[in-house]
Formats: C-alpha cells, sequence, structure tokens
C-alpha cells in the first residue's frame, strides 16, 4: 500500500473541479489575532476631588478663586461705569465660562468665528457678535441661520462684504445686525474715512428688514498691550476722536448709531470712561497671561490676578536646569515665553513637548527635581486655551470641577 500523498488534501482545497466543492470562506482571525485597539485615552488630565499633586501634566488649569474675583472685579467696574460687557469669547472658547459671564452681567458675548458663535448659541446663549468681518457663501449662510435661534450681530468695512452677507439673510429668511469696523489706530480692519463710513451704513440701510443698522466697532487691540498707563490712554483718546467723527457723520446723514463697541481688557477702563462708548468686549480679564502682566497697571483700574496656569511636571534634571514636560504643544509663545511660578527659575527654550528652565544668576533658586510640579503663566493666554481640550479647575488645593474647551478648534 502506498503511502498517502501528505499533499493530496491542499490540491483538492486549491483546485475544486466543481465550485460547490469550494472550501468554506477562511474564518475570521480570532479576536486574539487581531491587532490590539488603541486604549482608550482618558478624557480629563485629572478627576473631581483630585489633589492637586494627582493631575496629569501638561494641563491647563484655572483657579475658580481668582476666575471669579477677576469676573467680579471687571463686571463691576464696568457697570459702575454704565457701560454694557460684551465679553470676548475667543479667549477661552468654553461653554461654562460663557455661561458665569452672562450670568454676572455680560449682555452677550463677541465671538471671532462662525463656528465660535455656533457652538455658544447652541449652548443657550442669546446675543452674539461676531466682531469680525465673515467671507464666503458657507459662512454666511451659516451665520444667517443662527439668526433664528440668537440675536447676531456682524462687522464689517467693504461693500462687497454687505452685498454677500444681505443675500445669504434675505435667503435664509433672518435678520443680522450690523456694526461698521472703523480703524481707531490699530491698523487691522476697518474704514478708514467717514465717507466709507456713510456708504456702508447707506448699503446695509437698503438691506432691511434682513440686514439692521446697530452702530460702530471700533476696537484698537494695539493699544490693550502699550505697557504705560498713559500710553494706552493717549491711544484710546485717538480711537474716541476717530469714533467719534464717524458717530456724528451717521447722525449728521440722519442715520442710527445706538452702539458703539471695542476695548478689552488691557484698555477698557479707558473706554467705559470716554462717554463715547456703549459696550467695551474684555476678553482675557477672567484668565490673565504673562503678557498682560507685563503692562504697568492702571491705578484708575481693578487689579487683576492670573487665574490661568499650565500646569508641568518635571522629567529630567541636572545641575542649573531642569526640564518640564509642556513645549510648543502645551503654550503658545507669540507673546514671549511662558513664566514658570518657580522662585529663581526662568524658561531657557521651549521645543514641542520640553520646556527648559535654568536657574536665574543671583537667586537662590526652590529645589526642583524629577517628578516635582510647577504653574507655567502662559505669554498669551488666547491661542494657549485652544491647545488644550479641558480646564482642570481647582480651589483650596483640590479639582472642584472639569470645563471642555467646547470652541476649540473652532476656525470657521
Ligand atoms: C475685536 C476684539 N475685541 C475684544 C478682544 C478682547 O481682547 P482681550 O482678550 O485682550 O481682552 C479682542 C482680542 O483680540 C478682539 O480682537
Amino acid at each position: 500500500m502506498n503511502a498517502p500523498d501528505p499533499h493530496a488534501s491542499e490540491r483538492r482545497v486549491s483546485e475544486p473541479r466543481d465550485p460547490a466543492d469550494a472550501p468554506a470562506p477562511a474564518s475570521p482571525p480570532a479576536a486574539s489575532a487581531r491587532p490590539p485597539a488603541a486604549p482608550e485615552r482618558p478624557p480629563f488630565p485629572a478627576r473631581i476631588g483630585d489633589s492637586l499633586d494627582q493631575v496629569d501634566t501638561p494641563a491647563l488649569m484655572l483657579d475658580l478663586d481668582v476666575f471669579e474675583a477677576n469676573l467680579a472685579a471687571v463686571h463691576g467696574a464696568v457697570a459702575r461705569a454704565g457701560l454694557a460687557l460684551r465679553a470676548h469669547a475667543k479667549a477661552h472658547k468654553c461653554v461654562e465660562i460663557a455661561r458665569r459671564q452672562v450670568a454676572a452681567g455680560a449682555v452677550g458675548l463677541c465671538c471671532q468665528k462662525v463656528g465660535e458663535a455656533e457652538i455658544f448659541v447652541a449652548a443657550g446663549i442669546g446675543d452674539v457678535l461676531v466682531s469680525n468681518q465673515v467671507i464666503g457663501a458657507s459662512k454666511l449662510a451659516r451665520l444667517a441661520r443662527l439668526s433664528h435661534q440668537a440675536r447676531v450681530g456682524v462687522c464689517v468695512d467693504h461693500p462687497a462684504q454687505v452685498a454677500a452677507l444681505a443675500q445669504a439673510v434675505r435667503a435664509a429668511q433672518g435678520r443680522v445686525e450690523v456694526l461698521i469696523e472703523v480703524d481707531v489706530g490699530g491698523a487691522r480692519c476697518g474704514v478708514t474715512s467717514t465717507a466709507q463710513v456713510l456708504e456702508l451704513a447707506h448699503a446695509v440701510q437698503a438691506q432691511a428688514p434682513y440686514l439692521a443698522l446697530r452702530g460702530l466697532q471700533a476696537y484698537h487691540g494695539a493699544a490693550q498691550h502699550r505697557r504705560s498707563p498713559q500710553a494706552r490712554r493717549e491711544a484710546i483718546a485717538q480711537a474716541c476722536e476717530t469714533a467719534e467723527a464717524a458717530r456724528q457723520a451717521l447722525l449728521a446723514a440722519g442715520l442710527p448709531c445706538p452702539v458703539i463697541t471695542g476695548g478689552g481688557t488691557g484698555t477698557y477702563p479707558q473706554e467705559a470712561a470716554s462717554g463715547l462708548y456703549t459696550e467695551v468686549q474684555p476678553g482675557s480679564y477672567v484668565l490673565m497671561d504673562a503678557d498682560y502682566f507685563a503692562n504697568e497697571p492702571d491705578p484708575a483700574a481693578p487689579v487683576l490676578r492670573q487665574a490661568l496656569t499650565v500646569r508641568c511636571q518635571v522629567i529630567s534634571e541636572r545641575p542649573g536646569q531642569v526640564v518640564l514636560d509642556g513645549g510648543l504643544k502645551a503654550f503658545a509663545v507669540d507673546s514671549g515665553l511662558p513664566r514658570p511660578l518657580a522662585a529663581g527659575w526662568r524658561t531657557a527654550s521651549v521645543s514641542d513637548e520640553h520646556l527648559v528652565m535654568r536657574h536665574i544668576a543671583g537667586e537662590t533658586p526652590v529645589a526642583l527635581g524629577i517628578g516635582d510640579r510647577v504653574e507655567v503663566v502662559p505669554g498669551h493666554c488666547d491661542p494657549t486655551v485652544n491647545l488644550h481640550d479641558s480646564l482642570v479647575v481647582h480651589r483650596g488645593g483640590r479639582v472642584v470641577d472639569l470645563w471642555r474647551i467646547d470652541a476649540r478648534g473652532a476656525l470657521f
């Protein structure tokens, strides 16, 4: 008897004569043979009730006591001056913060992007000004649709914007309020003559009832960061002259100008005292950053403190130097390097995932080694917040809440 052909069955399987003889399709690999699913990343770097030493790093932190004090101080000062406060949400992009600003008396929010406005309106904010120019059919259609859910405003500085906006708002059968942006010294957006103000105002009026002229946007961003209070005062005095000329031109032509809005954390006391502005738009005041602290304080303004930090951990050490686990992906550096809150240490350099700190010459540095935690103040709060998914909210050394950065990345 011949020995059985060890390949016989293989040949049968690989060369069936009749399709009915074809082998059953190979069964899927056993679960254990599949590549393992990526483990789920924890949604937050901490849990409510954690001590600060249990917070994973790098984490965006909000000191709730300081946040509440800053909120009360600025809202109180603006209310005493008799103006409206429309908080700028581009600084924090966080629904929970927006709700607290409205609860503290804000008439509504400013947003810089339609996508931000959509998120805040969906969360129940009823009055949003997109304090910016909006271009493009898709964004304009979204803005027009939003006006069915909330009071919506937007800025213009060119007749083409008015025409495109009117088309979108008419198509949606909505109603959008329009502010003519005047360049009051920032040399960013804004018209530069009263003739342009009048041209735009007439163009807006011609689109009633879809568009309604609400007044002027007169924001001077550069003035916020002039270091001396005198320089900030002078810049806003100049801004007021330009805005007043635009307002007078509108009134002389029989056109309405119920609102003049602008100002931010660095200059709102000046706009508030001007007797001209009806509304201010501070944003950073609830968080603050190292660049704002480089301003000489205005004796007439309430003192604000640093509420926002990024908590980091030392991952490497050598004599005179430690390295933290947060770099360019945890801090924006457009307005200067982050500032560690560790006596005797300074930021020497920042790369993607690292912040190198060295001793400050002539100072006695606090001892730091592997695993130690350091709070770091970002140079600029707005783009730093936009790098993080959430805020770890703390009070009295404990995590008391976790707030999402809801509009993170809402760029269009
Ligand atoms: C139009 C406008 N209004 C208000 C603000 C708020 O400024 P801050 O966050 O410095 O208070 C900004 C910030 O860039 C802005 O662009």
